[in-house]
C-alpha cells in the first residue's frame, strides 16, 4: 500500500512528527540519510509501525508514495535543505509538492519557493512549533507557499496541529515564506518572553534571596494569573527539579551561557530592514550574546567587582515583579504584532493578523492565555499597535508603574534586567508626543545639511548654522 505522505529527517522533530501523522490515520513513508536511523525509528514506533513504511533509499522512499507526491523535509536549515531539494527533483513528478518543515529562514523559502515557481514545482515552507512534545501530539503550524498547494495537505496538516477549543492550529499566512516568516517572529518573541522570565528569575534569586524552590512556587502561582503560558509553567517545572547526580536544585548546576540557533537574531534583523522597534526582543538577543561571554563577564566581574545586587528588604514585592511581567509581555507581544504587520507589505504578503494570535494560542512555545485577548484585539483593529487596543492599553496601564519599580529598583542595585528596561523604555517612548529627535534634526542639518520640518510651517527647512558640511 502507497502512503499518503512521505516524511525525510528522522531527527527528533521529525520522528516525532512521523509519529503524530501516523497516529493521526495516515499512511506514511520515512527516510533518513543515516539509515540505521530508519530501523530505530521503526522498532521504537510501536503499535503505530503498521502505518510506516520504512525505507532504505530515495528512489525507494520516492516510489512508495502516493501521488502527486507529499513530502515534508524535516532535516537542519540551510544547505541541507537545498542538498536535500537537488536530490530529490530528478526523482519526483511535476505535482509532486515538497514540503520543508524546519526552522528555515523566510529568506531561503522565499529563494526555493520562486525557484519552484520557475521549475514549475509546488513548495511549501511551513513553521513548525511546539518542541519534541508539540510535534509528537499537536504542534502549531504556519503554512507559507501557493495556497492550492496548502489546500491539498491542509486535512493533513490541521489533523496534527493542536487545537484551540476545537479549532486546529494550522493557519496558511501567505505565499512564498510566509509561514517562516511567521515562525520566525514567534521565535523572537519567545526569546523576549524567555528573557522576561529568566529576569524576574534573577530578581527572586540575587535581589530577595530566593531558592530555586521558591521561584518555582512563584511561577506556578503566576501560571494561574493572567501570565498563565507554558513558558511560565515549564519555568515553575524547572526552578522545582532537582539534580539526580548532586541533589542541588538543577538551576544552580547548569552553566549561564544561553545557546541559539539563530530565529532570534533574523527577527531583529528583520525588524531593521523595516524600521520596526522591537527593542524588548533586541534586547533578549543581546541578552544571549552576553550570556555566551561568559569570560568577559567573568573578568569584568573581576575588574569592576559585583554590584550589591541584593534589594534591601520589601524594596520589591512579588507583586511588583508579576505585574511588571505583565507590562513587559504586553510591549514584547506589541512589538512582535507590530513588525508582522509592517513586514507583510514588504514581501507582497497580507499576513492575517488575528489568526496569527489565534494559531499561537496553543501547541506553540508561547502559548498563553493572553494571545486569546490579542487575537479578539487584532480582530477589532488589526493594524492597530496592540497597546492602543483597550483592553490592553487598561492592562497596561494599571502595570507600568510596577514595571518602573522593579527597572528601577533593579537599576539602583546593580540586577541587570535589559529587557524589562527595554520595554519600560519603549512604553515611555510611546506616550511622549513631543520626543528629542529635534535636536537629531538639528545635528543632521548641521553637518549634513539634510533639513528639517518645522513645528509652525509646512516645508524643508535649514537653520541658521550656515550650510553644514
Ligand atoms: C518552537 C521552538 C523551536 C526550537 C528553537 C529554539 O517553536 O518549537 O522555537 O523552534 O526550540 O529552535 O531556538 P534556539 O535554539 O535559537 O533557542
Amino acid at each position: 500500500e502507497r502512503s499518503e505522505i512521505g516524511l525525510i529527517g528522522l531527527g527528533t522533530m521529525g520522528a516525532a512528527l512521523s509519529l503524530n501523522i501516523a497516529e493521526k490515520g495516515f499512511r506514511i513513508s520515512v527516510f533518513n540519510r543515516t539509515v540505521s536511523k530508519v530501523d530505530t525509528f521503526l522498532s521504537d514506533s510501536g503499535p503505530l509501525a503498521k502505518r510506516i513504511s520504512p525505507t532504505r533509499s530515495l528512489e525507494e522512499f520516492v516510489t512508495s508514495l502516493k501521488v502527486p507526491r507529499a513530502i515534508v523535509l524535516m532535516v537542519p536549515a540551510g544547505d541541507p535543505v537545498d542538498a536535500q531539494i537537488a536530490a530529490l527533483r530528478p526523482l519526483l513528478d511535476p505535482d509532486d509538492l515538497i514540503i520543508d518543515a524546519g526552522n528555515a529562514n523566510f529568506h531561503d523559502t522565499n529563494r526555493r519557493a520562486a525557484q519552484a515557481v520557475d521549475d514549475g514545482v509546488p513548495y511549501l515552507g511551513i513553521g513548525v512549533s511546539g518542541g519534541e512534545d508539540g510535534a509528537r501530539h499537536g504542534p502549531s503550524i504556519m503554512g507559507g507557499g501557493d495556497r492550492a498547494h496548502w489546500d491539498r495537505v491542509a486535512h493533513i496538516l490541521e489533523a496534527i496541529s493542536a487545537r484551540y477549543e476545537g479549532q486546529p492550529c494550522a493557519t496558511w499566512m501567505g505565499e512564498g515564506g510566509a509561514g517562516h516568516f511567521v515562525k520566525t517572529v514567534h521565535n523572537g518573541i519567545e526569546y523576549a518572553d524567555m528573557q522576561l522570565i529568566a529576569e524576574t528569575y534573577g530578581v527572586m534569586r540575587d535581589g530577595m534571596g530566593m531558592p530555586a524552590a521558591a521561584c518555582a512556587d512563584v511561577f506556578a502561582s503566576w501560571n494561574q494569573g493572567p501570565l498563565q503560558s507554558y513558558l511560565v509553567e515549564i519555568a515553575a517545572e524547572v526552578s522545582a527539579a532537582t539534580d539526580p547526580a548532586t541533589g542541588a536544585p538543577m538551576l544552580d548546576v547548569i552553566l549561564d551561557r544561553a545557546g541559539q540557533k539563530g530565529t532570534g537574531r533574523w527577527t531583529v534583523i528583520e525588524s531593521q530592514q523595516v524600521g520596526a522597534p522591537v527593542p524588548v526582543i533586541e534586547a533578549a538577543v543581546a541578552a544571549r550574546n552576553l550570556s555566551a561571554a561568559l569570560e568577559t563577564r567573568r573578568a569584568g566581574e573581576a575588574l569592576f567587582g559585583a554590584a550589591s545586587r541584593r534589594l534591601p528588604d520589601a524594596a520589591l514585592s512579588l507583586d511588583d515583579l508579576e505585574a511588571a511581567m505583565i507590562a513587559g509581555k504586553v510591549m514584547c507581544y506589541a512589538q512582535g504584532f507590530d513588525l508582522l504587520a509592517r513586514t507583510g507589505t514588504q514581501y507582497g504578503w497580507t499576513l492575517p493578523m488575528p489568526e496569527i494570535a489565534e494559531v499561537w494560542r496553543e501547541g506553540c512555545i508561547i502559548r498563553s492565555a493572553m494571545l486569546n485577548d490579542m487575537a479578539g484585539a487584532l480582530r477589532t483593529d488589526p493594524d492597530r499597535n496592540l497597546l492602543f487596543a483597550p483592553y490592553f492599553a487598561d492592562l497596561v496601564s494599571r502595570h507600568h508603574t510596577a514595571l518602573r519599580k522593579v527597572a528601577a529598583t533593579a537599576a539602583t542595585h546593580g540586577l541587570p534586567v535589559p529587557a524589562l528596561s527595554a520595554a519600560l523604555g519603549y512604553f515611555d517612548s510611546i506616550r511622549t508626543a513631543r520626543s528629542t529627535a529635534n535636536m537629531i534634526q538639528a545635528q543632521r542639518d548641521f553637518f549634513g545639511a539634510h533639513g528639517f520640518e518645522r513645528i509652525d510651517a509646512e516645508g524643508q527647512h535649514h537653520g541658521p548654522w550656515g550650510g553644514g558640511g
